[in-house]
């Protein structure tokens, strides 16, 4: 049932303030978090393997910044293709964290697998809840996304986003990096997110023209920093996904070690950028852009599109968020924009050629 949308992408992408509404009132509560009745202790955790594929392995690269900067805790994070055949050493004192939508990701459930007997404790952040992943790991977390069709994951994502980061706030607080004033507000600003989500929903007219204007583009380039570069990431991966247009995702900073190279005025280049502490040096990167006749592409905020300058072809605006909940909010109108350039091409965005929901071969 698409509930009066034309795709199941377009539902699960309107969903999402819903979805992320009913996700909070599972995990929070008037005292703070709550996992589950035995409580998850990260005060003996001296690090954290993050596992996965796709869009999943894009939100744990954003977690690692927020296990890294909120909590102080080491984090890796791999492709489970990778890891499971590298077969790295997991020392004591290690929590493995698988994520997965569908939780039958048979590289992910392999990966855990070799975690079994080797890391202190197996954690998975899943959508479904009976999956194989789910009950094969020692404290399985529900994502509370509902019933995902659309093959380009959204709703997961950030349902997914959304509880790694209640995990990073619950780390920093047991490990006294975080007291009990900054806690109640991180959650707080967590508890407006799906208000704010509603009122970024407003801004698909404005994306859906951006669409059809790079919709012609044979290559677009992505750019993000910080926070910012995994939803570069991601972007790029839903873009070709459901419209076949050739897209990658760079670190703003890498820009001049290569990919500067591709830039010219056929090529656009989305920059994802909220005016954060990164933001000049982000404006200096779509300046480098722009003197090569590059034709940025710019998802900020009021105060960063302000500062960004004329030369931008474009501008999506969003609302202001706090810095750690940018990459939720950011994931919205990447997802949009893929959406409408995937319509304007007259692509199928559910089903997309050659994908599967579930990927559970090698
Ligand atoms: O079910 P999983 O989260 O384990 O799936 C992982 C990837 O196959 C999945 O995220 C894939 O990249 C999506 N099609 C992305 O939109």
């Amino acid at each position: 049932d698409k509930a009066g949308h034309k795709h199941f992408m377009a539902k699960e992408i309107a969903e999402q303030p819903t979805v992320l509404a009913n996700a909070l009132s599972a995990y929070l509560t008037d005292g703070g978090i709550h996992f589950t009745d035995e409580g998850l202790d990260f005060t003996k955790t001296e690090r954290l393997v993050m596992v996965a594929c796709g869009t999943a392995f894009y939100a744990c690269l954003t977690a690692k910044y927020w296990f890294e900067r909120i909590a102080g805790l080491p984090v890796e994070v791999d492709i489970a293709s990778e890891f499971r055949y590298r077969e790295p050493p997991i020392m004591p004192g290690t929590t493995a964290l698988f994520v997965s939508q569908s939780g039958e990701t048979a590289d992910t459930l392999a990966a855990l697998r070799f975690c079994k007997d080797r890391a202190d404790r197996i954690l998975s952040v899943v959508n479904v809840a009976e999956s194989s992943i789910a009950r094969e790991s020692d404290v399985a977390l529900p994502i509370h996304a509902g019933a995902e069709i659309g093959v380009a994951s959204t709703k997961a994502f950030t349902c997914q986003l959304n509880v790694l980061l209640l995990l990073a706030i619950e780390a920093a607080h047991q490990r006294g990096r975080l007291s009990d004033a900054d806690k109640a507000r991180m959650l707080d600003d967590l508890r407006g997110l799906p208000g704010i989500f509603n009122i970024a929903l407003d801004r698909n007219e404005i994306v859906r023209t951006v669409a059809v204007a790079i919709s012609e583009a044979r290559d677009i380039l992505f750019l993000g920093r910080g926070l910012m570069y995994p939803l570069a990431l991601e972007g790029a991966l839903k873009l070709k996904e459901i419209s076949y247009i050739h897209a990658e995702a760079y670190a703003s900073g890498e820009l001049k070690h290569g990919p500067i190279a591709l830039i010219d005025n056929t090529v656009p280049v989305i920059v994802m950028a909220p005016s954060d502490s990164l933001f000049d040096k982000t404006v200096s990167n779509m300046q480098e852009v722009m003197a090569r006749g590059g034709r940025v592409v710019l998802i900020t905020d009021a105060a960063g599109a302000a500062r960004a300058g004329h030369d931008v072809w474009k501008t999506i605006i969003l609302p202001e968020v706090s810095e750690v909940l940018a990459p939720i909010l950011y994931a919205l109108p990447a997802q949009l924009l893929a959406y409408h350039t995937a319509i304007a091409k007259g692509t199928d965005v559910d089903q997309p050629r050659n994908l599967a929901k579930s990927v559970t071969v090698e």
